[in-house]
């Protein structure tokens, strides 16, 4: 196995300047996985610094967007040529089963692939011809790297979450430092060994691990960096916010959910059983976007509770790398002891436990936990409103469309919202009122780099993926010009 015990910056291997480590667990077994660099401010000080001579004085910003493609298509096929193996780490790391971790490889090379698109189209297209009504005038609008970006990423999709903004930001000409999750930090230093052999020039992309406040906030403050990235809790995204405040730095947020899954009475229940178990237990539950909170038309309700729990029964529960398995551990104890607390609660606030919410039988080590059904969940109780991060569904029955769609809507959060029915014209009506960023229809979850990600209300700010994806990472120039030989007028008549 490699070593992550050096950080990643200017192109250079180097310990951290005070020689700290931190250690990365196998959520499977609670065992150190591996010794990793803990950065802090210093050397945080330093990749921002390499990042800031990489933009002012280096080639990346400068180079035509084909160029860079050539280089961002170099590192989706070095991602690819090591795609097992980095499943592999990624699940001993975070503890997701392996074909999610091989999606998440796959994904994460494909997102490469479609920033190298377009970086290329951006040839083309980064200015327009701006009409203005004064023809003395002439004008063109034009698009520009934003400059040094910083990019803070969660856990639960350690490498594809560094690909959601490593790829626009160095497709945009960006260059930048990335601080990946003290939980799963390892495919991160992965993929700047991988840039650094697919030919990235130095200083474009730097790597710094460690924990949250003493290596993602030394970022989030420092002067060097026009651009904020964070995908993580809200209560570190207000942080994050503050910090970017001082001096106004440009940002983006992509923060919790508590997402709906609105099920009408028409729908086949085989279909919904099985788009609200993927909603909720896939990644353990551990998904941003998770249906959370799933609303069941009366007479459905309890035939769907009874299907679900019959699947749930079966879920195969273990080390993900183990063939068959779909629900590995939680990330680490702390969330573990979070998920825990709120199955606690939620009892206590009076919902019925329809199934799980303990430990699995026969393991004593790794953070295991059965997947969890509530039904009849009262609509103020703390497990309605709020995010669980784990694999914990709330159920609720409803009557009408009305009714459906108020319950719905109401919430701080507004990242992701599904809804089922035979009824098209039905479902596409709810979903033009759903007041969230991601909707989806007789289906939960699937996602693509091609299609704008991101969150209405609490859940965040911006628009990930896409070309909006790209537009994250870019600034808007007018430049104008005076084409008349006439005086301006203002003194001389
Ligand atoms: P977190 O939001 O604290 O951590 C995310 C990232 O922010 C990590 O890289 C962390 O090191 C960094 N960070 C922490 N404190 C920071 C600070 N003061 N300044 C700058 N960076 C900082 O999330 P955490 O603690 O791992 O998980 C807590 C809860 O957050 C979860 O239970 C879940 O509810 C939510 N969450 C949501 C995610 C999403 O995709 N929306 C992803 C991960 C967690
Ligand atoms: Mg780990």
């Amino acid at each position: 196995m490699n070593t992550y015990d050096q950080l990643y910056i200017n192109g250079q291997w180097v310990a951290p300047v005070k020689g700290g480590i931190f250690e990365t667990l196998d959520p499977s077994s609670e065992e150190l996985l591996a010794p990793v660099a803990a950065a802090t401010a210093e050397d945080v000080d330093l990749a921002v610094k390499a990042a800031r001579q990489a933009f002012d004085d280096g080639p990346w910003p400068l180079m035509s967007g084909a160029a860079r493609a050539v280089v961002l298509r170099r590192i989706a096929q070095g991602i690819r040529d090591r795609q097992q193996e980095l499943a592999e780490l990624e699940v001993r790391d975070n503890g997701k089963p392996l074909p999610e971790a091989l999606w998440d490889i796959g994904d994460t090379a494909g997102c490469f692939d479609f920033y190298a698109d377009l970086a290329e189209d951006l040839d083309g297209h980064s200015e327009q011809p701006v009409a203005l009504a004064d023809e003395r005038f002439s004008s063109v609008a034009r698009k520009e790297p934003v400059g040094v970006a910083g990019a803070i990423i969660p856990w639960n999709f350690p490498m594809l979450m560094a690909a959601w903004k490593v790829a626009p930001a160095l497709a945009a000409g960006c260059c930048m430092v990335l601080k990946p999750s003290e939980l799963t930090p390892l495919t991160a230093l992965e993929l700047a060994r991988i840039a650094d052999k697919a030919g990235l020039p130095a200083g474009v992309l730097n790597v710094v691990t460690g924990l949250g406040p003493d290596a993602g906030a030394p970022l989030a403050e420092h002067p060097g960096i026009d651009k904020l990235a964070f995908t993580g809790s809200v209560p570190t995204g207000s942080r994050i916010m503050q910090a970017a405040a001082k001096d106004i730095k440009n940002i983006s947020l992509e923060l919790g959910g508590k997402s709906p899954f609105i099920v009408f009475a028409d729908s086949d229940v085989e279909a919904a059983v099985e788009w609200i178990m993927f909603g909720i237990f896939w990644n353990q539950g551990q998904v941003c976007s998770a249906t959370s909170r799933v609303l069941v038309q009366r007479d459905l309700y309890e035939p769907l509770i009874q299907r679900l729990k019959q699947e749930a029964e079966k879920i195969s529960i273990g080390n993900g790398l183990e063939e068959g398995v779909l629900l590995g551990p939680l990330v680490s104890q702390g969330q573990y002891d979070k998920v825990r607390e709120a199955i606690a609660r939620g009892s206590k606030e009076g919902a019925k436990r329809v199934y799980g919410g303990e430990r699995p039988a026969g393991f004593d080590k790794g953070f295991y936990l059965q997947p969890t059904i509530f039904a009849d969940v009262p609509e103020d109780s703390w497990i309605w409103n709020e995010e669980i991060f784990g694999p914990v569904v709330c159920i609720r029955p409803f009557d009408d469309e009305a009714e459906a769609l108020r319950s719905a809507n109401n919430s701080r959060f507004g990242l992701a919202a599904a809804v089922m029915s035979k009824d098209l014209p039905r479902a596409e009506r709810i979903a033009r009122k759903l007041r969230a960023g991601i909707v989806w229809i007789n289906c939960s979850q699937p996602t693509f780099t091609e299609a704008p990600w991101g969150g209405y209300k609490q859940s965040g700010i911006g628009r990930e993926l896409g070309e909006w994806g790209l537009n994250n990472y870019l600034e808007t120039k007018q430049i104008t010009r005076y084409d008349s030989e006439q005086p301006w007028g203002w003194y001389i008549k």
